[in-house]
């Protein structure tokens, strides 16, 4: 792994651009993209707050997080539209400090297409080719072959008015790829799509990415679209990276409770570890009965933390069954292929509990049911941050 130095110089911006960079090591191409200690203020407010992150050549990741995180201010950094207060920018091993957005080579899509009204799809995705000197005969094979990768041969004539949404942004997709950028950034460029074309359009968009091998940073504050689509996701908060990691990885072992909650849903308690040794712990919580738990280095007695269980690492049974948790069945809310449970355990806490459609029919509102689930997939979070329960609840 290349530490941060020896690519890109950790100095102030204005003398960065008179140092020369240290050649990467022969077998090991520079990241593509490099962020390196970023800040950005506007008007005085914090937006990017010390930010790094390596992206290599080829990688798809996407900057996940809600509105007004710093997702878009970030990558209009990255493409040079905005620089840094402080840290720098690098793109293929190179610093882009002093380097106008047209000079980085890179594709842009944002959500609003911004194609030329006027211009038909062969004029919208040539005109930067023609920008560039290419001349006509390339001009027109190269026009065809992005629109072939994007699923529209033979829409060439049609003016942006005459294409449905997802069109739009296949052309705009097109537009970005077709001088070979060695980065392509996209801020939503889905979200404006209904929910069906949006999941078709990820599903092709991460294909055409993987095809061409084409390094990729998407901006996009709906978490399955990330997880569907990335290599890695960075979970934004308040122009901080709060987790940076592989989609399973951030699913299965979030961070912190800001990081659980965003991606999918969790049941979260607040819990007093009454038992510890070095690799596990017992909670007691409002729940009921203790919560297990496997950890590294479980914290001491008497701690309050914050535990988290997915609600569909939870089984349940219509018969009473060892170490289960007695619940009554309350509701159910049909997702997509699951069914969201929400179960009311006998201290009268509810907990959510997902399970496939397929085989939920037996759980009637209203019925008893009994809940399980492992030692590991009950984690610790954090520190509690509630207020302490009255011990005296528990029986
Ligand atoms: N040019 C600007 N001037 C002042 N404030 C800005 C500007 N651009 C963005 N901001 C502010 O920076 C914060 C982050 O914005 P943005 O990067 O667009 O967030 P996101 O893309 O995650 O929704 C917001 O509070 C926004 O209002
Ligand atoms: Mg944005």
């Amino acid at each position: 792994m290349h530490g941060m130095a020896d690519v890109l110089p950790v100095s102030t911006p204005d003398r960065s651009h008179t140092m020369t960079l240290s050649p990467a090591p022969a077998t090991n191409a520079p990241p593509a993209v490099q962020v390196a200690r970023v800040r950005k203020s506007f008007d005085e407010v914090l937006v990017l707050d010390d930010l790094s992150l390596t992206v290599e050549q080829g990688e798809f990741v996407s900057l996940l997080g809600p509105s007004g995180c710093g997702k878009t201010t970030l990558l209009r950094m990255i493409a040079g539209f905005i620089e840094p207060d402080a840290g720098h920018i690098g793109i293929a091993g190179k610093s882009m400090v002093g380097i106008a957005p047209r000079q980085r080579n890179l594709g842009i899509v944002f959500q609003n297409y911004s194609l030329w009204p006027h211009m038909s799809v062969e004029e919208n995705i040539g005109f930067g080719l023609e920008t560039r000197n290419v001349s006509r005969g390339e001009r027109l094979a190269k026009v065809q072959e992005v629109l072939h990768l994007v699923g529209l041969d033979g829409y060439e004539r049609r003016l942006p008015a005459e294409l449905s949404g997802g069109q739009k942004q296949r052309v705009a997709i097109a537009r970005a790829i077709v001088y070979k950028p060695q980065v392509l950034l996209l801020d939503e460029p889905l979200s404006a799509l209904d929910r069906k074309l949006r999941e078709r359009m990820q599903v092709d968009l991460r294909d055409l990415q993987k095809r061409l091998g084409i390094t990729t940073i998407l901006v996009t504050h709906d978490q399955e679209e990330a997880l569907v689509m990335s290599d890695r996701i960075a979970v934004m908060r308040n122009g901080r990276f709060e987790q940076v990691g592989r989609p399973a990885g951030i699913y299965d072992r979030p961070a912190n409770d800001f990081v659980a909650d965003f991606i999918g849903r969790m049941n979260f308690v607040d819990a007093e570890v009454v038992a510890s040794d070095d690799v596990r712990a017992s909670l007691r919580s409002h729940w009921g009965g203790d919560l297990k738990t496997i950890a590294a280095a479980p914290p001491e007695i008497g701690k309050r933390m914050r535990v988290m269980l997915r609600p569909e690492r939870i089984t349940m049974s219509d018969r009473m069954v060892p170490d289960a948790w007695p619940a009554v069945v309350m509701a159910a809310t049909v997702l997509g292929p699951l069914v969201y449970f929400e179960c009311r355990l006998d201290t009268g806490v509810t907990i959510s509990v997902a399970r496939s459609r397929t085989g939920a029919s037996d759980c009637a509102i209203g019925s008893r049911t009994w809940l399980r689930w492992n030692d590991d997939d009950v984690q610790i979070v954090g520190q509690s941050v509630d207020q302490p329960y009255q011990t005296g609840d528990l029986a």
